[in-house]
């Protein structure tokens, strides 16, 4: 999709379809008419009351003199507007260009309270693009895709630089954010730790200031990834251990990025039930979330020195398996009792979040699809937000504000620890009370970091079994503007 901000008045545009984005209080649209039979049409519909301005509501008008056709899209109330409304109204927008024989559309950029022409910008170019998403691979008949990519946004002349400015940024991270789902839809025939690995290197290729070295099997075990063997060892596929480093300049603050890349989990030996386990090809999503965090942040040069860790393996049956009761070494050289072989995120996690403390890193955060206890306790919307440093939880807050991806604190029990000591090894991968699952695995983590760090259970968020604004169904990305939000705000 290619955006462009021009000072065109809406009487001077060329397009096939003009937005207009009109709020419940606004009875005339001022400068946002194109002639007087438009003025008119939009004044009778508003007094028989077809259309309100009701956030997300759309009407189209069709046969005015200058114009093939004009959309009326609803804001809802003043009191009530924000950059998230924006954007799902921009996502009824998509939905509706879908759908029409429509090319070129101009939009009107709305004024949105408190909010620059930079964010607003942004939250456009970001949510159209997120919004008109599809994962087409492996349909062989022909598709019927969006048309619309050519996009015109109305601007005053005062506003322009900052429109340009949003426009390719919500480009790129939403660009970012399709590269993860699209990791996360792909099969788990496809998407195996060897192609994350390529996936990664591609990265490398595109963007020469990002560093990229896979860890072959054989450097795994003279890592001694203890956690990240045992998982993978029941399956045929070797395990990979990626890592991307983005180090734009030494004083800048370090941070690194840890993603669970477990790309089929059927549970192996402890095997999960069939309902839904197709759904487990996500599980991966920790570490497309990762890359795509990384490339953004190339791509917008963001103050910070980013590693990103992804230890990927697929989790299977088989009589090479670990079985429940063994006992494994992580890197860390603390040892596991594996009690239930479907707890194997945290395994795997254990020797990345081991191996991070290498960079002397000023802050770590995981992004795991760690628990479907987390999907109980937040359901399908919200990221539970684990840390040992308030400082930064509350930067994330202030970040899933701006960003509409929503946090929520999650405690590290210091009573809970009991529940995850092991008669026999040092620690159990699941624990003996059977529920606060989600909390057992994040302290299970905690005994594997040194350093300032945030641990984001992505379970609930990283899948869509419904249709949400600018959210199709399957695997959703979220996380990756959060975070990329957080670190454009990064202090130590
Ligand atoms: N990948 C799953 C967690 C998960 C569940 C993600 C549902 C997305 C949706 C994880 O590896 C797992 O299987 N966790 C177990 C832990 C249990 C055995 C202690 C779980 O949540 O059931
Ligand atoms: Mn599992
Ligand atoms: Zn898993």
């Amino acid at each position: 999709m290619n955006f462009t901000a021009t000072t065109k008045k809406p009487n001077q545009t060329t397009c096939d379809a003009l937005i207009i984005f009109l709020r419940q209080e606004e009875t005339v649209p001022e400068e946002k008419i194109i002639d007087a039979l438009c003025a008119n049409q939009i004044k009778k519909m508003r007094e028989s009351g077809d259309f309100s301005g009701e956030a997300s509501k759309v009407r189209l008008l069709f046969g005015l003199e200058n114009l093939p056709r004009m959309i009326l899209v609803g804001l809802g109330k003043n009191a009530d507007l924000t950059l998230e409304k924006l954007r799902e109204a921009c996502s009824i927008t998509a939905q509706t260009l879908k759908t029409l024989p429509v090319t070129r559309v101009s939009i009107m950029m709305p004024k949105i309270p408190k909010a620059s022409p930079d964010e607003v910008a942004r939250a456009i170019s970001e949510s159209l693009i997120l919004a008109a998403y599809e994962f087409p691979y492996y349909k062989t008949s022909k598709q019927n895709k969006p048309k619309f990519d050519d996009i015109e946004l109305l601007v005053a002349a005062k506003d322009k630089r900052g429109a340009d400015k949003g426009l390719t940024e919500g480009r790129m991270i939403a660009n970012s954010v399709i590269t993860a789902r699209d990791l996360g839809n792909h099969p788990a025939n496809v998407a195996t730790p060897e192609h994350l690995a390529k996936h990664a290197r591609a990265i490398g290729k595109q963007f020469p200031q990002i560093k990229v070295n896979i860890l072959e099997k054989k450097d795994i075990e003279k890592e001694k990834m203890g956690g990240l063997l045992a998982v993978s060892q029941g399956s045929n596929e070797e395990p990979k251990f990626i890592i991307l480093e983005y180090l734009p300049k030494k004083s800048l603050p370090t941070v690194v990025l840890v993603g669970k890349g477990l790309t089929f989990d059927s549970g192996g030996i402890s095997i999960k039930p069939s309902d839904k386990m197709e759904e487990m090809k996500y599980d991966m999503s920790g570490g497309a979330d990762v890359m795509a965090v990384i490339e953004a942040a190339a791509m917008l040069k963001l103050p910070v020195n980013l590693i990103g860790l992804i230890p990927a393996s697929e989790n299977l049956p088989s009589g090479a398996a670990i079985k429940p009761g063994d006992i494994v070494t992580t890197r860390s050289g603390k040892t596991v009792e594996i009690v239930n072989t479907d707890a194997e995120g945290r395994m795997i996690l254990s020797d990345a979040l081991d191996y991070a403390k290498k960079y002397e890193p000023d802050l770590v955060i995981d992004f795991a699809t760690l628990t479907g206890a987390i999907v109980v306790a937040l359901g399908d919307d919200i990221i539970g937000a684990f840390g040992n440093t308030d400082k930064h939880l509350t930067a994330l807050k202030a970040a899933a504000k701006a960003t509409g991806e929503k946090i929520w604190p999650m405690p590290l029990e210091k009573n809970y620890e009991i529940f995850i000591k092991s008669d026999f090894a040092d620690l159990r991968n699941t624990g003996t009370m059977r529920y606060g699952d989600s909390i057992h695995a994040a302290n299970f983590l905690r005994h594997f970091v040194d350093y300032p760090w945030m641990h984001l259970d992505i379970a609930g968020v990283a899948w869509a079994t419904r249709e949400k604004p600018y959210r199709p169904k399957g695997a959703t990305g979220t996380s990756v503007r959060l975070v990329i939000e957080f670190l454009k705000r990064f202090r130590k």
